[in-house]
């Protein structure tokens, strides 16, 4: 068996990776993802974002986003629509527009009535708001808190609501996989929406980690829990684990394989965690190195398709 067969049978809904429009012409690459025994669920690692979406003002162009989409459903795999509202990779016109309360709320109305309306009965989930959270568990310092305040969390959610009733709706950040400030933070995102009966399904929590550094089962399991004691259910959504110096040792790899184990295993032991997701699963297309200079080897396929010692670990573990 592999990845997504062996998690489906261990009662999750998919195991599945982001992709990016320019990786869909390398064929080994694709002969990996299309294998739905490998990926259940693919999520557009770039192009749903607003700054291709709507890269003016009320002109809306699906065309790049609509390439992963249609892959997915052409391989019957679930999708992560990704994203609604995030600080980055905006269009310039929102970063520098010249925005009043009344007016900003109007273009984050249009644009979230315009993707959802697109995407609709497509996606599994959205990610309706990503990273609105500072590392201390305060708001991020961004147009849309700085222009609108907070409310406009309840605003997209309730909007993006509207256009797709059935659509889940969640919330995802980093550093919110162990309990903490942030974490406690995300939760009262959550329970803040709830109070005002306005839909959240699920929280997304990325999963961007560091080999040795990694949140132990217990600590990724507990941290887990206290979101679906919620009522709302998770998913890791963009798993990396790199390398802060390279190349990594032989110990190394082994450090990676347990860390990629406890988080799987994390997942599998929370009733109502949906499933796990790859920031993209090889290194040849991972967004580390080019972020964060001089780390890498995430991803649990090397640069050259062949498989690293943490796959192997996960796959025994499924
Ligand atoms: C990253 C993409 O992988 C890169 O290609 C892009 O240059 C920047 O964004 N958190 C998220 C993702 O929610 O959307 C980000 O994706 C990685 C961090």
């Amino acid at each position: 068996g592999q990845l997504n067969t062996l998690a489906k049978a261990k009662g999750l809904k998919y195991f599945g990776s982001a992709t990016d429009n320019s990786e869909l012409s390398d064929t080994t690459y694709v002969d990996i993802l299309k294998n739905t025994s490998n990926f259940g669920q693919i999520t557009p690692g770039n192009t749903q974002k607003w700054m291709y979406v709507e890269p003016s003002e009320g002109t809306f162009d699906f065309t790049q986003g609509d390439v992963i989409t249609s892959f997915a459903e052409g391989n019957g795999q679930m999708l992560r629509c990704h994203n609604l509202v995030w600080y980055n990779e905006l269009p310039s016109w929102v970063t520098s527009g010249t925005w009043t309360n009344a007016t900003l709320i109007s273009a984050l109305k249009t644009h979230i009535q315009g993707e959802v309306t697109h995407y609709k009965g497509q996606c599994y989930c959205w990610d309706v708001v990503n990273e609105a959270l500072n590392d201390d568990g305060t708001w991020r310092s961004d147009v849309f808190y700085n222009t609108i305040g907070t409310e406009y969390v309840p605003i997209a959610f309730e909007t993006a609501a509207l256009y797709d009733p059935n659509v889940k709706l969640y919330y995802n950040d980093y550093n919110i996989e162990y309990s903490g400030a942030k974490a406690t933070a995300a939760q009262n995102i959550v329970k803040s929406l709830q109070a005002r009966g306005i839909k959240i399904d699920g929280v997304g929590l990325q999963g961007h980690f560091i080999v040795g550094e990694t949140p132990t089962l217990s600590a990724q399991t507990s941290n887990l829990e206290s979101f679906t004691a919620l009522g709302v259910e998770v998913a890791y959504t963009e798993v990396d684990i790199r390398f802060t110096s390279l190349p990594p040792s032989t110990s190394g790899y082994t450090q990676q394989a347990t860390d990629y184990v406890n988080t799987v295993s994390a997942c599998l032991a929370t009733t109502d965690c949906v499933g796990i997701t790859l920031w993209d699963f090889t290194d040849k297309y991972s967004w580390i190195p080019s972020t964060f200079s001089g780390q890498g080897d995430a991803c649990l396929w090397n640069a050259d398709f062949s498989t690293k010692p943490a796959y192997t670990s996960v796959i025994s573990l499924l």
